[in-house]
């Protein structure tokens, strides 16, 4: 019966940043699917704001050019558009004159929707001005839910910072941090497989598992966003938040239920039983690398030092590569490899859990083990190697096969996008899928001291040709506990 009434909710969405990239590249498209696939509530309306004067028309007008850059089947034909668009409104903004404010509560407060969503598509350095002046307008009321796009914060003080004043303004429940991983279709089955099946949770320990890799690699450089990511890195912007948060899941113990708050209160745990890292252990455990120019998939392309607005001498690191422990009972001395990289061979996102080899191996000639590979990207999957006798001469060595689930297929449906899942959540209230503000201070508090060390080291990031997998340092890492990268097998 709630879901019922929840299905005809009404709602007012409003993006701040109405004409930014997320906004268009990302959140608009993934409104769109949702529309189109009827599951956006009825009875919405969705509000853009932004420095332009534009009118509810010519807003509409534009956002439909910027939609025949949105890749073929996701983009609306006519008719659709027309459709969606009457749901579309734009006011202009200056972000940060109250009376801004009141105009806009006057214009939610027309007609009182059930639920009011306001995303921060803005630049984050924009978040503590923005929430302080809807918190004096009076926009943090219970209705009110605040959704904040990373970064958040760029070290552990300044996440605070943002945290003490999103607090002061609204409650926990009402914010709705976004890490767009979480909202990815197999990582929601992460949660499926572990929880929803008898079969892995036995195993899913020290006893039987060898090592964990967590690999989420680009092809990408850093294309136009040179000045954002120069100040920011990699370890900023993909471990502190999508990998770990990646790690977590795969750690976390059961939650007691499927509650936002049982499952942030494990995560939060994993988060805290991360082994320290100490100016030595940096040395050791972590790799930095930046792009050097090469080739990826077939094209020529130039290094880091040469994109846009990247400075000259920059030591910022375009991939990291680093070995930690979860120190606990489930988990202790099981290596978790995280890495990521621009630039690198492939598009291939993949948490890779590598069981142990059995105890007492009868047949000759292996030393292979199962694996269990979860696909995030290009395509989101499942795929567990296990080893079989390809039958023939007696005392022929196993060979990996695997069972491949492709949940497209499995499911024959059209799998929901990770913007239009968290959308949808956010409008409906489900926490789950977000992240929140102790996790999040937490992640920086282990990240910051790889952040000093590195401050501490004239030496930089070691180069790597573009279209490799980052610099050997990388592969030494793993082979030193006596494992590779899964793509080197
Ligand atoms: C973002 C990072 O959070 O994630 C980008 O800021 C990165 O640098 C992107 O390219 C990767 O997301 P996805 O979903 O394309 O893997």
């Amino acid at each position: 019966m709630n879901r019922n009434r929840a299905h005809f909710m009404s709602f007012d969405l409003v993006f701040f940043g109405g004409t930014g990239d997320l906004t268009w590249r990302k959140l608009m498209p993934a409104l769109f699917q949702a529309f189109r696939h009827g599951k956006l509530p009825a009875g919405g309306r969705i509000l853009a704001v932004a420095r332009d004067e534009m009118s509810d028309e010519r807003y509409r007008e534009w956002l439909k050019e910027r939609f025949r850059e949105v890749d073929g089947s996701k983009r609306p034909n006519d008719e659709e558009f027309e459709r969606f668009a009457a749901l579309l409104h734009y006011r202009r903004m200056d972000l940060s004159q109250p009376e801004h404010y009141q105009r806009l509560k006057d214009w939610l407060d027309e007609r009182s929707a059930d639920t009011v969503v306001l995303y921060l598509a803005t630049s984050p350095h924009l978040f503590t001005q923005i929430c302080q002046q809807l918190g004096e307008a009076g926009l943090n009321h219970e209705r009110v839910r605040v959704v904040l796009e990373k970064p958040l914060g760029h070290d552990l003080a300044s996440a605070q910072e943002i945290n003490a004043v999103v607090r002061s303004v609204f409650k926990e429940s009402q914010a709705f941090r976004i890490d767009h991983y979480l909202g990815k279709p197999s990582v929601q089955n992460l949660s499926a497989l572990r929880f929803g099946n008898a079969l892995f949770e036995p195993l899913w320990r020290r006893e039987s598992i060898a090592n964990i890799q967590i690999t989420l690699a680009e092809e990408l450089g850093v294309g136009t966003r040179g000045a954002f990511y120069d100040g920011t890195g990699a370890l900023r912007d993909m471990i502190q938040n999508h990998a770990l948060q990646l790690l977590t899941m795969i750690a976390m113990e059961p939650p007691s239920t499927n509650d936002a708050d049982a499952i942030r209160d494990e995560k939060l745990k994993v988060l805290r039983s991360l082994k320290p890292f100490t100016p030595e252990s940096v040395a050791r455990d972590v790799v930095r690398g930046q792009y050097r120019a090469g080739t990826v998939g077939g094209v020529a392309v130039p290094g880091y030092l040469d994109e846009a607005k990247v400075p000259a001498e920059s030591h910022c690191e375009t991939f990291v590569a680093l070995r930690t422990e979860v120190q606990n009972w489930r988990w202790a001395g099981v290596p978790f490899y995280l890495r990521t990289g621009k630039r690198l061979a492939a598009r291939d996102a993949q948490i890779v859990i590598n069981f142990r080899p059995v105890p007492h191996p009868i047949f000759p000639g292996t030393n292979q083990a199962n694996r269990l590979v979860i696909k995030l990207q290009p395509e989101d999957g499942l795929e567990l190697q296990l080893l079989a006798a390809k039958g023939g001469a007696h005392g022929e060595a196993l060979s990996p096969v695997s069972l491949d689930l492709d949940f497209d297929k499995a499911f024959a449906t059209n799998r929901v996008g990770a913007y239009e899942r968290l959308l949808l959540d956010a409008i409906a209230g489900r926490l789950n899928l977000f992240v929140r503000s102790d996790e999040q201070e937490q992640a920086w508090r282990w990240v910051e001291p790889i952040l000093d060390a590195w401050k501490q080291d004239s030496t930089g990031p070691r180069p790597y040709t573009a279209g490799s997998w980052g610099p050997a340092a990388a592969s030494a890492l793993v082979a030193r506990d006596g494992f590779h990268w899964s793509e080197e097998a």
